[in-house]
């Protein structure tokens, strides 16, 4: 099978793959988006393919179809394409890039004679940078020709592959969402919290980089048990009760995430899950 490719949402995923791709010498075909404007940068981006604004049947001038647009709009698309494709969805592959969904979500395709499947890069794509996708695991699912060809993809990348049973999709995503979105709030929490102190936002990302770099090199190395320090890993609950304190007269939200991290970090570190867990329902009733 020579490898064209059309891609359906070219945003801030569908780009950085398409461009990587066409560097490894897949055939780039339509490149949609909602937008003329929008297909048409996405294009220069990738440097090639041709742009497309909405859906038409000219998707199919290529034999794998790449569906990377927002998760809740996959279903609609889908039917829309299995509406114009009719039989000419036989023999072609269609995968999409929702870390979240199963491929029932594309079962339209699948009737019209289309393999399915999923192809997730565990990476966040911010649109602002082009990361990597070398090293990158890509979570692959559905049948087994979409999954040969989701692999190839993969490979053509410089990714590695991994299969994820569908009915686990949802919890493998969860995983990934504490690793980047929720990562990144954390972090967000803290410069505001020394903001707050009179550090300016410069200063406040200055102070946390090394901190942050260092946990990342740590765990990196060493593993997360062994890396843990902080006031819960010894045992200084009076401190987590001053630190709960200081947090008082901040939003409810930034309370509630230090005592379910602190609670969260004695269940998967601690040497003493409950009994550290005890003194932490202690100090944070006492809050109440
Ligand atoms: N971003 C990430 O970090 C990341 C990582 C892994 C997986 N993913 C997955 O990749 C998929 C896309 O995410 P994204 O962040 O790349 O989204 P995005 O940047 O918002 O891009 C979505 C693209 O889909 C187009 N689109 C939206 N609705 C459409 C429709 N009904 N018909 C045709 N095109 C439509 C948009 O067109 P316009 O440009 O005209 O609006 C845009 O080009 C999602 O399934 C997401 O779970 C994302």
């Amino acid at each position: 099978m020579s490898a064209t490719i059309s891609i359906v949402g070219a945003g801030r995923l569908g780009r950085v793959l398409a461009r990587s791709l066409h560097r490894a010498d897949w055939k780039i075909a339509a490149v949609v988006a909602r937008s003329q404007a929008s297909a048409r940068a996405a294009v220069r981006s990738i440097g090639a393919g041709y742009a497309l604004a909405g859906i038409s049947s000219r998707v199919l001038h290529a034999n794998v179809i790449l569906i990377a647009i927002p998760d809740d709009a996959i279903p609609e698309v889908a039917a829309k394409l299995a509406r114009i494709g009719g039989d000419e969805w036989r023999g072609k592959v269609v995968l999409h890039t929702s870390g979240a969904l199963d491929d029932s979500v594309l079962a339209p395709l699948a009737q019209r004679g289309a393999a399915t499947g999923g192809i997730h890069p565990l990476q966040t794509f911010s649109g602002r940078s082009s990361p990597p996708l070398e090293g990158v695991v890509f979570a692959l699912h559905g049948n087994p020709r979409a999954q040969r060809v989701a692999r190839r993809i993969a490979r053509a990348v410089g990714g590695i592959s991994v299969t994820v049973r569908a009915d686990a999709k949802a919890a493998y995503h969860a995983a990934g969402t504490f690793a980047s979105p929720s990562l990144l709030v954390i972090i967000e929490c803290a410069m505001r919290l020394l903001m707050d102190v009179g550090f300016s936002r410069r200063r406040a990302k200055m102070a946390l980089l090394p901190l942050i770099r260092q946990t990342i090199a740590n765990f990196e190395r060493f593993g997360a048990k062994e890396s843990w320090t902080g006031p819960v890993a010894r045992g200084d609950f009076s401190t987590v009760a001053r630190h709960a304190a200081a947090l008082s007269a901040k939003p409810a939200e930034i309370q509630q995430a230090y005592a379910a991290l602190a609670r969260l970090s004695a269940r998967l570190l601690a040497n003493d899950p409950r009994g550290t867990l005890r003194h932490l329902d202690r100090v944070f009733s006492q809050q109440r």
